[in-house]
């Protein structure tokens, strides 16, 4: 028999209770207990518990637990309903300062009620204290993202790798996990015998003199050219691979320069867009790759294949497809230099977690190497690769996204043309004449970056996406441009009290918050699930739910300052009362706010 599991330790005392708090977390905690003395004999069962939805007929939370439960029971030969269970379970939950109210609804729905005391006590320590992330158990988490190709172009696949890399990385370190960003650039193979051949006949010192090749893609372009057409030229061109593998001083330097001017290329477009990555391109595992072919060869995972040497997930049943460890002509792929990196990422940086951020084609890559990583006793049972997958980027047109003339969008030219359209937008709605130059700029940028990133992580991931600058640029609806008016507006309710963030401090010490009025109480609420919403995406990856979160936020405000005066003033426009706990409340939605846009990695503005 299983060992009983451990009873959560539940919360008794509001005073107890942290910034950080989950409500969720917690409702599945009393829910645990409650199920599991209600029904002892059942082993792991459901613990389901949602939000309510719009109506508050039906609570806050839900907990939807009993339709399974009776399920089970009914498998057992008990003979029970979902209504009778739902009794049973309500007279087993623990009292919780958590919980105003529980009660028996429809075919046995339990409707929980917050207790508003616990909400306000919450919101006060994140205005006092600030927020904090919800406690975790800190892992090492591997997130390879980005990852373009030297000599190739960046494409707009590649912007979507980098958006959503940075964002997960961004939301596992505030949850203070040990994140390790690598750009795992294309920057080894064979092209690159071509490409140092070709730079030997076309500028015989680049030794001593840098190449001026300004343009990479054309450079590839002129040497692939010459590597199909010219049989003499191809011969060399494997020379020098051989020459490059064996770290031949010469060819090393020629392939530093190679990579040196795409690296340069590739720095424009991070800077722009404030992303922190550490190189370790594929040349990096060069010695491990030869290891690890050695590792898997000597203990009999790989097979010999028309002079090729393959590796199956599963050599009995020969699903799916196998990798290619060595081809027939002694060199390695893309396969051997993925198992190798998966290797160094277990045994050298002894990762936890290995996030691979890629769009869904290469998913039968990753499903492929975790089966022979797991196979090869690389990767432990419990350990599992990560691929998180994302669409094509489609043009207005819903086709594949070009420029006019039908060439493939050059990233840098994509981020100049937000920049520039982010420019007009906020000229057309006369902030130019409002802003100081210097604010303008910030405030240009900010749209620019942020409506690029925004429309990308906004959408479910793994859907094509619609890449149009008048859509995200739209100040309507679920876009950067609104969320950021919709912050600049809140923070300046407070300038026009001019109320200091003393004086509220002093307020929220003395009195605290009071959710008095209906759409006070329902702004509350939303602003405590942060801690929900964020360890929901760490598990799941899924950037669009704390978008989505976001907005809810930002309407739920908005509901709130319609109806609800925050300073009133009379005919003359004298302010005659302050209402402390609402610019509380403004302070502490600006804030979440604020954080959740730093976790896009979107930058604010505190004037647009
Ligand atoms: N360089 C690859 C590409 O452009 C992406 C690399 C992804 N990471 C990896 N470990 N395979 O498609």
């Amino acid at each position: 028999k299983k060992e009983p599991r451990k009873r959560p330790s539940l919360i008794t005392d509001i005073n107890s209770v942290e910034s950080n708090f989950c409500i969720l977390e917690e409702l599945k905690n009393i829910f645990e207990v409650a199920i599991g003395s209600a029904y002892p004999d059942l082993e792991d069962p459901p613990i389901i518990i949602t939000l309510s939805g719009n109506n508050p007929k039906f609570g806050d939370y839900q907990c939807n637990s009993s339709m399974a439960i009776a399920q089970l029971l009914k498998a057992k030969n008990v003979k029970t309903n979902p209504r009778e269970v739902a009794n049973n379970i309500l007279n087993k939950t623990p009292t919780s300062p958590l919980i105003e109210k529980i009660e028996v609804a429809g075919a046995g729905f339990l409707n929980i009620y917050l207790n508003k005391s616990l909400v306000e006590h919450v919101l006060n320590s994140i205005f006092r204290f600030g927020i904090k992330p919800p406690p975790v158990k800190r892992e090492r988490v591997i997130v390879d993202f980005s990852s373009p190709n030297i000599a190739k172009e960046m494409h707009v696949g590649h912007l979507r790798s980098t958006i959503i890399g940075d964002s997960i990385c961004r939301l596992l370190e505030f949850l203070e996990h040990d994140v390790l960003r690598i750009n795992h650039l294309g920057d080894w193979g064979t092209q690159f015998g071509m490409l140092i051949a070709h730079l030997q006949d076309k500028f015989p010192n680049y030794k001593t003199h840098s190449p001026p090749i300004s343009d990479l893609q054309a450079f590839y372009k002129e040497s692939k050219k010459r590597f199909d057409e010219d049989e003499v030229f191809k011969k060399r061109a494997y020379a020098c691979v051989v020459k490059l593998q064996s770290g031949d001083p010469d060819y090393i330097a020629a392939w530093k320069k190679i990579c040196e001017v795409s690296r340069l290329e590739f720095q424009k477009i991070y800077d722009h867009l404030d992303i922190k990555i550490i190189d370790r391109g594929e040349s990096f595992y060069q010695d491990r790759m030869v290891a690890t072919v050695k590792y898997l060869k000597e203990n009999g995972y790989l097979e010999e294949d028309e002079g090729r040497y393959i590796m199956w997930g599963n050599p009995d049943t020969h699903e799916g497809i196998p990798l290619t460890i060595v081809k027939s002509d002694g060199g390695y792929t893309y396969d051997t230099s993925d198992m190798a990196t998966i290797r160094q990422r277990v045994e050298e940086e002894k990762g936890d977690r290995f996030i691979y951020v890629t769009d869904a084609g290469q998913h039968t890559h990753f499903v492929t190497i975790e089966a022979c990583a797991k196979r090869a006793g690389i990767l432990k049972p419990h350990q599992k690769v990560e691929n998180v997958v994302f669409g094509v980027v489609l043009g207005e047109d819903k086709k594949k996204f070009k420029t006019r003339s039908g060439d493939t969008i050059k990233l840098i030219d994509l981020i100049e043309e937000g920049l520039k359209r982010s420019l007009e937008k906020l000229v057309e709605k006369g902030r130019d004449k409002v802003l100081n130059p210097e604010e303008l700029e910030k405030a240009q940028k900010a749209v620019a970056y942020g409506c690029i990133k925004y429309a990308d992580l906004s959408h479910n991931r793994v859907n094509d996406y619609v890449f149009s600058f008048d859509k995200m640029l739209d100040d309507k609806g679920n876009t950067a441009v609104y969320l950021l008016y919709a912050l600049t507006r809140i923070r300046s309710i407070a300038r026009t009290a001019q109320i200091s963030e003393e004086a509220l401090l002093a307020e929220a010490k003395k009195t605290g918050f009071k959710l008095t009025h209906e759409a006070e109480w329902k702004l509350g609420k939303v602003l405590l699930r942060l801690p929900e919403v964020i360890l929901k995406v760490a598990n799941d990856l899924y950037l669009h739910s704390l978008c989505e979160y976001l907005y809810e936020i930002s309407s739920a405000f908005t509901e709130f300052y319609d109806k609800c005066y925050c300073v009133e003033k009379d005919k003359d426009g004298k302010i005659v009362k302050i209402y402390y706990e609402r610019l509380m409340l403004c302070e502490v939605t600006a804030r979440l706010m604020e954080k959740c846009l730093d976790i896009l990695g979107i930058k604010t503005v505190s004037k647009m």
